[in-house]
């Protein structure tokens, strides 16, 4: 029996990567047209759009669609989009580009990745896009200081990949949309739920994920690998705890492990919306959202990143999220709970923030069995005394 996937967001998957002859000739055009060199952001970002995880975007967004998104939550054709996927530079760096013209995009290793028709040249106001998009102007949230660092000037227009971009040091694990609805038929998975995740994998993320696992068919462990802050758990320690996770502890054939190629924004509530429609590109049905999800400090309001669902109708966003509320392990019970499955006390709970855990780490201490599986902790360690 064939089987349907949940469709891609806006119904179809957009992959920009030209092929033959049409490539040829783009790899010619490129050669004479102006250059742009990508960030790292950048680059993730091409990434998400040329392999499809940015579906419907076919390229860096155009004035009109980083208004509509920015304001109304919605690209211009009314679909649900929730944070502008721009490419930005300085005022140097954007010399002599026009729109209507075109540019090659370079690795900064000087490699020609694509070519970009520039539709649009745009200098929006970036206070006005840190209060709606990330809900504060505070330049020291790293979602507001990259914007801020990333250049006054914006182009906008569609992409086409020429080249293969560097897969990334979790090249076994870096799966194009594609790939991933390939694997779910082939594994007959109908539902699966989606999990990101910027941290290792904790006892209170097994217990969201595990819940999640009973009702539906599989599971996606989808950790961000793009940039992240520079005091978060860097990502090859934290595959290497999800490796050990994985096997120790979930049944293998109802787990996949696959990258998300993305930068974090920390953009709480917004990111929560763009992570979920990310994951429906994958193939995935379900999205779990905890508390605080890609959140930080307290910019968002725990449960803001599960609010933000209430805007979308069920045929704006087929993905459905899987809530749950602040999770942990509770002493009495004996077991992983939340406050509504639990009725004692937060004197029973063991809870620990990340700042927490990598304070305990620095001080060479193991965090508690209840909070972390010993061998994720076993590597944790290690990567701290190496730090
Ligand atoms: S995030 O930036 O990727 O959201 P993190 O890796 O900590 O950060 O969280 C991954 C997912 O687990 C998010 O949906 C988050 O809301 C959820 N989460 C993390 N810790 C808990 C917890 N103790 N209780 C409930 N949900 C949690």
């Amino acid at each position: 029996m064939s089987r349907t996937l949940i469709p891609p967001h806006g119904g179809t998957l957009i992959e920009c990567r030209l092929t033959g002859h049409e490539r040829q000739a783009a790899l010619e055009a490129a050669a004479q047209a102006p250059s742009v060199t990508l960030s790292e952001r950048s680059l993730h970002d091409l990434e998400c759009i040329g392999t499809g995880v940015y579906s419907p975007h076919g390229g860096f967004v155009t004035e009109e669609a980083y208004h509509t998104i920015v304001h109304d939550l919605r690209l211009p054709s009314g679909l649900a989009w929730s944070i502008p996927i721009t490419l930005q530079l300085s005022e140097k760096e954007a010399a002599g580009l026009a729109p209507n013209t075109e540019v090659a995009l370079k690795h900064p290793a000087g490699t020609v990745l694509a070519i970009m028709t520039v539709t649009d040249l745009y200098r929006p106001d970036q206070t006005v896009e840190a209060a709606k998009v990330y809900g504060t102007t505070d330049d020291t949230h790293p979602g507001v200081a990259a914007v801020k660092l990333a250049g006054p000037v914006y182009l906008g227009g569609p992409v086409q990949l020429l080249n293969d971009l560097p897969r990334g040091p979790f090249v076994e694990h870096n799966f194009t949309p594609h790939q991933t609805r390939a694997e779910f038929t082939k594994r007959g998975w109908d539902t699966v739920v989606a999990f990101q995740t910027r941290n290792p994998i904790h006892r209170a993320h097994e217990y969201l994920t595990k819940v999640a696992l009973e009702q539906v068919d599989g599971l996606f462990i989808n950790p961000l690998v793009g940039s992240t802050k520079s005091d978060d758990i860097p990502a090859d320690v934290r595959m290497r705890c999800y490796h050990v996770l994985l096997e120790g502890y979930y049944p293998q054939d109802r787990v996949f492990l696959g990258t998300y190629p993305a930068a974090m924004r920390y953009a709480g509530p917004r990111e929560a919306i763009l992570h979920a429609i990310s994951r429906q590109n994958y193939g995935c049905t379900h999205f779990i959202v905890g508390r605080d999800h890609a959140g930080l400090a307290d910019y968002y309001g725990a449960y803001d990143a599960q609010r933000i669902f209430e805007q979308f109708g069920r045929d704006e966003l087929v993905i459905q999220p899987l809530k749950f509320e602040h999770a942990f392990y509770c002493r009495t019970c004996g077991q992983m709970a939340s406050g509504k499955s639990c009725p004692h006390g937060s004197e029973d709970h063991i809870f620990l923030s990340g700042t927490g855990v990598r304070a305990l780490l620095a001080a060479g201490e193991r965090p508690p069995a209840e909070f972390s599986r010993p061998e994720v902790v076993d590597i944790l360690i290690e990567a701290y005394q190496v730090a």
